[in-house]
Order: structure tokens, then sequence, then C-alpha cells
């Protein structure tokens, strides 16, 4: 919710000119003052606000509280543990992070590429900037020709961005709204919607939820930017990553650490070493078999679909050899009215700060060339803006008879780390 303040004329009626002006969320300190007043606290400021009638301190109280229950009760809130949000929006507050993003040339440059290719689709339009950042995607809509952005960020890059959006001189073209797409209100419909809220391994963070949710203020015919996502995944063969990650575990093996025995957390650190999905870059030559493609769509999908995704694969094992886990990337699509691009994060593409992921297998399953592999990828959204990860294989030889090699291939609760980072 925004306050604006006007100056007085001496008869008492507002001029138009604008005195002070705040964002108040779910967060904002205030209390009542009196009977007609409410203290405000910004930061290190506080502003006491009188009104002049008992009715527009209703009113002006009511909406308070309003704004304070709806954020309590949001989508986003409920999914979401406190101390998690907390520490991701810290994350995107830094500038930091921010350039990391915006200096990840294929990324950055792509959505221009993708928004200014489209401009037809951008001219004279409303847009919604769905998690604005710095405001970088905004500003491009804006080249295209868009006639008005809401650029909207939950982290306190919002202030950030709204700094760029005045020093740029586009104040009358972007407006920065402070606050999570699922509790902040528009003024207007919109015709296009852009985002970039892809994480490790496409639905790390959670963030494509909130951009589903964000068509609430789409116009029936209006576009996504990105339009669809593919997922794709391959079994791969890696001795050295499978033995650094058992070396690794092999610590706790140990019987005589300082005089102490360890050895009995040993399976336990295996367990935690391959738990962890690995986000790396690796040769395609480790690859075994073509790649299966799962696709969500963007315009079609609700949030509702990302709350558990069952990903079944059949794959032809191109060559002989132990599999040692999944490796995982996506590409994103923007499908305009010129043209479509495509933003790649492919092991044959140049490498961006997704990376790549692997999931790696505890105990290895050989397979010869011309077997099948199935099986399903199960992903079950967690509160921690990330998803636990189950996989589940077996091996069918020629004569499509199942010959289960060391029964199921791999079983397991994987939670994806939040942020992870790659060096
Ligand atoms: C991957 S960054 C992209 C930033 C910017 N759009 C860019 O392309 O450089 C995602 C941004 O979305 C914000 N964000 C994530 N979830 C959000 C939500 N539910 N509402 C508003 N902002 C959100 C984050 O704070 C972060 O700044």
């Amino acid at each position: 919710m925004s306050i604006c303040m006007f100056r007085s004329t001496p008869d008492c009626f507002a001029d138009g000119v604008c005195v002070f002006k705040c964002l108040v969320n779910r967060d904002t300190e205030y209390c009542h003052v009196g009977k007609q007043s409410v203290l405000i606290t910004l930061g290190y400021n506080s502003v006491l606000l009188q009104f002049k009638s008992q009715a527009e301190y209703n009113t002006f109280s009511n909406a308070l509280k309003r704004c304070r229950r709806q954020k309590k009760n949001s989508v986003f809130s409920q999914r979401t543990d406190e101390a998690s949000a907390a520490q991701y929006f810290q994350f995107y507050g830094c500038l930091s992070q921010q350039q990391n993003m915006m200096q990840d040339f294929v990324r950055t440059a792509t959505y221009h590429r993708a928004i200014l290719q489209n401009y037809i689709d951008f001219t004279d339009k409303v847009v919604l900037d769905v998690g604005c950042g710095s405001g970088i995607l905004s500003f491009f809509a804006v080249q295209a020709g868009a006639r008005k952005v809401y650029a909207v960020e939950a982290s306190s890059m919002a202030k950030y961005a709204e700094l760029l959006v005045k020093s740029n001189n586009l104040s009358d073209k972007i407006t920065v709204l402070s606050g999570k797409v699922e509790e902040i209100s528009l003024p207007e419909s919109v015709d296009v919607v852009i985002s970039e809220p892809m994480g490790y391994m496409l639905f790390n963070e959670r963030m494509l939820e909130s951009y589903l949710h964000s068509k609430k203020w789409l116009k029936s015919n209006g576009m996504m930017f990105p339009t669809y996502s593919d997922i794709h995944l391959a079994p791969f063969s890696d001795e050295q990553l499978y033995m650094e990650h058992y070396s690794r575990a092999n610590f706790w093996y140990q019987e005589c650490f300082y005089g102490v025995d360890l050895s009995s957390l040993r399976n336990a650190a295996v367990d935690e070493y391959f738990r962890q999905p690995i986000v790396d870059t690796f040769d395609v030559r480790i690859l075994m078999a073509q790649t299966v493609k799962y696709t969500v769509n963007f315009v079609e999908a609700v949030e509702e679909d990302l709350h558990r995704v069952e990903i079944p694969f059949v794959f032809q094992m191109m060559q002989s050899g132990l599999i040692h886990g999944l490796a995982f990337w996506f590409d994103v699509a923007f499908v305009g009215s010129l043209v479509t691009v495509w933003l790649s994060t492919a092991p044959t593409e140049p490498l961006t700060h997704w990376y790549q992921v692997r999931c790696l297998l505890q105990t290895p399953l050989f397979a010869k060339e011309g077997e099948t592999l199935s099986g399903k990828v199960l992903l079950v959204a967690n509160k921690r803006q990330s998803y636990d990860i189950q996989i589940v294989a077996m091996v069918l030889n020629w004569d499509m008879q199942i010959t289960v090699r060391g029964g199921t291939l791999y079983q397991h609760i994987q939670p994806i780390p939040l942020l992870l980072t790659a060096s």
C-alpha cells in the first residue's frame, strides 16, 4: 500500500503537490495515537499522520489492517517458511547478486533480444515485470515501446530499482511496487508479463509459481515472456565425480580420529553427500542416451501444477557402462508475434550462471548399449522454496523383459538446497 501526502494550501485544500510518499507493507511498524492519528516508522524516521476527520482516519486504519491480514494469508506466505523467505530476499537485496545475474551475458542479452525483436508486442502496451530486481527487464520493455511498466520486487532491491528509474528519467513509464507479486495490487490489468523466474534445474526457488500467480493481472489474450520451458534429463557416467563423493564421506570411516571412532556416522555421511545435487558443468560425452524432455507451458499452467511434478522417462542407452546418475538442464522460449527466441542452459551451449545439475546415485547401475532405462523423477515442492527429488528407474533388456539390476536404481528424498552456489 502506498501513502501520498499532499501540500495543503491556506484554505485547506491540497494543491496536488506530493510532499511525502512511502510504501507500507506487512512489516511496517505503526501505532495509533489518540483517536485520529497514526504514527508510522520508516527506517530511522517516524511520521505522524493526523487525519482531519474520524471517517478519513477509519478508512485509513481499515486499509492498513486489510493490508496486514491479506499478506499473512497470501499464497506466498502459506507455501513458504518465514526464515526461508527472509534469507531468500536478503540474498536478492544485494547489488552484487543482481550484478551476477546482469553480467550473465547469455541470459541478459537473450532477454534483451527477445523483448526488442518482438517490439510489436510491447509498443504502447502495459507490462508487469515480476521480481524486477534492478529493474533491468522493465527498462528493456520501455526500450521496446511499452507505455507503462509495473515493476514488482519483494526484496530491498526495490528501492534501488526506484532510484535507477528516477535517474534514467523514466518515472512516468515505470512504477516500482515494493512487495511480493502475490500481495501487491495493480491499478489495471496488463498486456504482457515479463520475468526471469528460473532457478537451478528450472524449478529451484519456486519463483515459477509467483510468475504463474501473476497471470491474475494478465488480460485474457495477454502474453507471457518467457512463454514455456523444456527441462531435459539424461543418464551420465562419471567415475571420478562418484569417487570424489565417496572419498569425502570416507572421512567418517576413521576409527581413531584423535582417539575417537567416527565410523558409526559413515553411512549417514554417504547419504548426505549423495543427496546433494551437483551444480556444475561437464563434457557432453559423459551422457549415455538422448535426452528426455518435459515441458512447462507458462500460458496454460497454474501454480498447483508445480507442487508435484512427475517426469516419466525412457532412455535408449547409446553406450554400455555404469550409470552414475541423471543430468538436468533447461531451455526457455519467448514466443513473440515476430520471432521465437530461445535461452538455453544446455551443456552444448555457452555456460550460464545456471550451469547444469546432476543427481548422483549411491549405487551405480550397469546398462548395455541398446537396453532401456526407464522410470520417473518426482519433484515435490517444500516450504524452503525448493523441491524434494525422488528418482526411480530400472533397466529393461533387449527382449523387453524387466531385469531390475540392483532393484530400484535410486530412490531418495533429496532437497535442492536453496541458492546453491557453484564454484
Ligand atoms: C532471478 S532475479 C531476476 C531479477 C531481474 N528481473 C533480472 O532479470 O535481472 C528474481 C527477482 O525476483 C524477486 N522475487 C522473487 N520472488 C518474488 C515475489 N514473489 N514477488 C516479488 N519479487 C520476487 C527476487 O527478490 C529477485 O530480485
